[in-house]
């Protein structure tokens, strides 16, 4: 019954019908509440593996190849490119607090000047800007991924931290909780019709993660090589549905990402790790 009613309620607020307009907290508690039910096997602590967590072999082969990652060469080259002074000489790590320890927890964020999310890709390519330097293309694997795939491990252990202040940071979320609830594509899914309603269950040799979780470890290295962005991942599972996919860093996802990190908060973020 539980699951119907977080579809419902979500689409309510969606299409403004119902006028049950849940808060950001109340929304990660429910859904937070579903798994619990749902899922009662994985421990809310363990969300953070995804389906892996759901797998006993591919858990146990997740941790073999955290211990010695084959693509920690592609996550030393993105220390490289951190490191690397621009022609002004300054480095990445002057645009970030605390030299960018601890800080991609906080992205995406609302920028009230701006109004819009900021990924934090996008802070990324912010500091490129104002430094003068070339913006980085959003989902490329030999700048921007490679640059998060090291940067991002400078927060690892952090705990997600999205907030949702205001009425532009709410528009933006409520419309990222749309895209998520709403049903699309020739096969009709919603990305909650898999991540929500069936986390835990298989489709084709898969089991489906749930969404909780689903931010905290980005980028990823599928296969143990094919190095993946978060959102690179939306395009997938729009595809699988033959859904309309969007472009890495558009307005549709940036608000997707900040909802599904939403519902994150709470959980210690790992970057660069393994996924099948
Ligand atoms: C047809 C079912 C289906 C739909 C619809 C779907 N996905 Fe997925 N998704 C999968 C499968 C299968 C995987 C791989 C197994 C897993 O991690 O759940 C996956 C993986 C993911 C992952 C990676 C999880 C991880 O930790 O590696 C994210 C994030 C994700 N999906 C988000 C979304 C979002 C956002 C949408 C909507 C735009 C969506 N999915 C729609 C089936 C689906």
């Amino acid at each position: 019954m539980k699951k119907i009613a977080l579809s419902l309620l979500a689409f309510g607020c969606a299409i403004g019908t119902a006028g049950v307009n849940a808060s950001p907290e109340q929304d990660r508690v429910q859904m937070a509440a579903h798994y619990k039910k749902t899922i009662p096997a994985v421990k809310p602590g363990d969300y953070i593996y995804g389906a892996l967590a759901m797998e006993k072999d591919s858990m146990a082969q997740y941790e073999s190849i955290m211990d010695f990652p084959p693509y920690q060469a592609v996550i030393d080259h993105g220390k490289e490119i951190w490191d690397k002074p621009f022609k002004n000489g300054k480095t990445f790590s002057s645009c970030f607090p605390n030299e960018g320890k601890n800080v991609a927890g906080n992205y995406p964020m609302f920028d009230d000047k701006l109004g819009k999310v900021v990924t934090y890709e996008m802070a990324i390519n912010q500091c490129l800007a104002s430094n003068g330097e070339k913006e980085f293309k959003y989902g490329d694997k030999n700048t921007m991924s490679m640059v998060t795939a090291y940067s991002r491990t400078l927060s690892d252990g952090m705990k997600m931290n999205i907030k949702v202040a205001g009425t532009g940071a709410l528009a933006a979320y409520e419309a990222g909780k749309e895209h998520f609830f709403r049903r699309r594509g020739q096969l009709n899914f919603a990305c909650s019709t898999c991540h929500v309603d069936n986390a835990g269950n298989r489709i084709r040799s898969e089991t489906l993660s749930m969404a909780v979780g689903h931010a905290t470890h980005w980028p990823v290295f599928r296969g143990g090589d094919t190095l993946t962005s978060l959102q690179t991942r939306f395009q997938g599972c729009n595809k699988q549905v033959r859904a309309v996919s969007f472009e890495n860093g558009s307005e549709e996802y940036n608000n997707l990402e900040y909802f599904l990190s939403y519902m994150s908060n709470g959980l210690p973020m790992k970057a660069s790790v393994f996924r099948k």
